[in-house]
């Protein structure tokens, strides 16, 4: 295990981000900036034994300072989506940011959107950010890490919250895959395979309705490998409303999912201890340059986003995403490689 840092840049108010490296004995690497504690690079084996970067990504801080989709992000305090911003907790109402109708991932300056401090602990990185009272809307003051760190060939994402106020927390992490290779087009023929037998079903803003609808007859039904471009185009709500896929399977265990890229043979084995996952097939990635003159454009990634179902705020019978105050939030996910 060979862990280094370099500066990557500066921010407007002089803040230095630095890009951490962290490779494993068999050369897979990962580099995570910490501007938005955003996983930039992520270098693993295709059947021939080159490493391939399977991860969207920018080279420059600028581009992650003006991006528009989370790249690699660390999404909090809330991944996903709330109800119009709006919530109550212990009787007391709260108002946040509301973008198209909703609030999603944290908000106008969530998690993304902000410089964590990295430091080396043992054999990973521990990404640390304490977001203050009142940040964004949310009650109480989050101090909020997330370590990082190859584990054989998995790189596992230890999240860790503590609040002095009871808050809401859902944490998760948006990498865009492509495991046939950054920049190598559309991820249609990626086969996937997804351990739940229900989902959320969504309306046409992506909100959870509230109904848990069995995956079966319809096109998120993944529980045996399909390829990603088989539905995806079909006239079922739950993928022509968004564009692709862009929804929440309530998982049944581990592993989450099994994702092969076609070309690459690479495949991604997730695992979590969350109750959900969103797949997102990219729907909103427009054209765009991405890490050393790659382009990336519509359905060029997918993200799994392992998470409390969406708006479970507003759900008292989902698994909670309330955090007491003094308790600690803990949550693991990984992604390996074979
Ligand atoms: C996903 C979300 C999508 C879209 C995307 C970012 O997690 O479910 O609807 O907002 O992030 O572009």
């Amino acid at each position: 295990m060979q862990i280094t840092s370099r500066p990557f840049g500066v921010m407007a108010d002089g803040t230095p981000v630095a890009c951490w490296t962290l490779v494993n004995d068999n050369g897979l690497t990962a580099e995570v900036i910490e501007y938005g504690a955003a996983i930039r690079t992520l270098l693993v084996p295709d059947s021939r034994g080159q490493l391939v970067d399977v991860v969207l990504g920018y080279d420059t801080l600028e581009a992650y300072v003006k991006q528009d989709c989370y790249l690699g992000a660390t999404i909090g305090r809330f991944g996903n989506r709330i109800a119009n911003g709006r919530f109550t907790l212990n009787g007391k109402e709260y108002q946040l940011y509301v973008k198209d109708l909703h609030h999603l991932h944290g908000g106008q300056k969530g998690f993304d959107k902000v410089v964590w401090s990295g430091r080396q602990v043992g054999d990973a990185v521990a990404f640390s950010y304490c977001s203050p009272d009142g940040e964004e809307g949310y009650p109480g003051t989050l101090h909020v890490t997330v370590t990082m760190g190859w584990k054989g060939n998995a790189l596992e994402l230890a999240y860790e919250a503590v609040s002095d106020q009871d808050t809401i927390v859902n944490l998760t992490n948006h990498s865009y895959f492509n495991l046939n290779g950054h920049g190598s087009g559309s991820i249609h023929g990626h086969v996937m395979q997804i351990n739940a037998d229900r989902f959320n079903l969504g309306d046409e803003n992506c909100l959870p309705t509230g109904e848990l609808v069995p995956v079966e007859g319809t096109a998120m039904d993944f529980r045996a490998p399909k390829a990603i471009g088989r539905d995806i185009d079909s006239d079922e709500p739950c993928v022509k409303g968004s564009g692709g896929y862009d929804s929440n399977f309530c998982l049944c265990g581990n592993p989450a999912a099994v994702t092969t890229g076609d070309k690459t043979g690479i495949t991604m084995i997730t695992c979590t201890d969350q109750p959900g996952m969103q797949l997102y097939t990219g729907n909103f990635l427009t054209y765009r340059t991405g890490k050393a003159g790659s382009t990336y454009d519509f359905r060029g990634a997918l993200c799994l986003e392992t998470q409390h179902y969406p708006d479970s705020i507003h759900h008292p019978e989902w698994p909670s995403c309330i955090l007491r105050a003094g308790e600690t939030f803990r949550s693991v996910t990984s992604y390996e490689f074979r």
